[in-house]
């Protein structure tokens, strides 16, 4: 990455330290990935409020005042409740998540709506479903768990979980997370009728499901369950989604089933063990 163009560190919660990047390098389009990850943000919530709640207005009012062309702000299936429909859950629905990652990522869609409305910034984003990785380290999600599995039926053939066998979860891999945000990017704002909350799916399984994939490759793996303080929030999480906005209004399709994901996974992660 730093070898592909102008890098520099930036601190969204400090507005003038974004406004001095923004004109620097006369930037134009502006992808906002910092956040505190659900896990993370309950261990710290006043953390997540500001980097989630502060870091999204301030680069919202960064890119209104200096004219950005488009900005893409990224929501999760985290919007999501307890009393929201939990098998192909619909596009509009109820939005009561209780934890703070949650709440700052509905009010994130809600403002990045009223930016689009109000101001004319063409602002555009994803429920990003758990996002599964070979080069991105686990880091502070619910999902995570199924990044770490990989890295431990590698290392020890042995991984502990801490969500139940049986709790089901939309995931994507990393390939289809990026075409999916660079596709809505690139889709003609004619076109769109939904802007900052698009539900967005690829792959939906549980832990054991995942196990008895990656055994296919590595039969000895063993995998015990032990539950902690993210199974309520795995729990309070869609099993499925409907993503057919996304599909009509910009031509969504993801690429890797379950199959297609491990072998990748697994076929990458084995050059940094052996
Ligand atoms: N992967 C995220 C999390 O688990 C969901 O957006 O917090």
């Amino acid at each position: 990455m730093r070898e592909s163009g102008p890098h520099d560190l930036v601190d969204v919660t400090n507005r003038e330290n974004l406004e001095t990047v923004v004109d620097e390098y006369d930037i134009d389009t502006i992808y906002h990935m910092a956040a505190i990850l659900s896990a993370a943000g309950e261990k710290n919530p006043w953390l997540a409020w500001d980097v989630n709640m502060n870091g999204t207005y301030n680069v919202l009012e960064v890119s209104r005042e200096k004219g950005v062309t488009r900005l893409f702000v990224p929501s999760s299936i985290a919007v999501f409740g307890p009393e929201t429909p939990r098998e192909n859950t619909p596009q509009d629905t109820v939005l009561k998540p209780r934890t703070m990652y949650g709440l700052t990522k509905v009010s994130g869609e809600l403002l990045c709506n009223y930016y689009y409305e109000r101001f004319g910034l063409d602002v555009r984003g994803v429920r990003y479903p758990g996002i599964i990785s070979y080069k991105t380290p686990p880091g502070g999600g619910t999902t995570d768990y199924a990044i770490e599995i990989f890295h431990e039926a590698l290392k020890r053939k042995d991984y502990t979980c801490f969500l139940r066998e049986d709790s089901t979860l939309p995931m994507m891999y990393m390939p289809d997370c990026i075409k999916s945000t660079l596709d809505l990017m690139d889709a003609d704002l004619e076109a769109l009728i939904h802007h900052a909350d698009f539900n967005l799916a690829a792959i939906s399984f549980s832990p054991k499901e995942l196990a008895d994939e990656i055994r296919k490759h590595i039969p000895e793996l063993a995998v015990k369950y032990e539950p902690d303080s993210r199974q309520a929030i795995a729990d309070s999480w869609p099993k499925t989604i409907d993503d057919s906005a996304a599909r009509e209004e910009w031509g969504w399709r993801p690429g890797y089933d379950l199959a297609a994901m491990t072998e990748d996974m697994l076929r990458n992660l084995r050059t940094q063990y052996e």
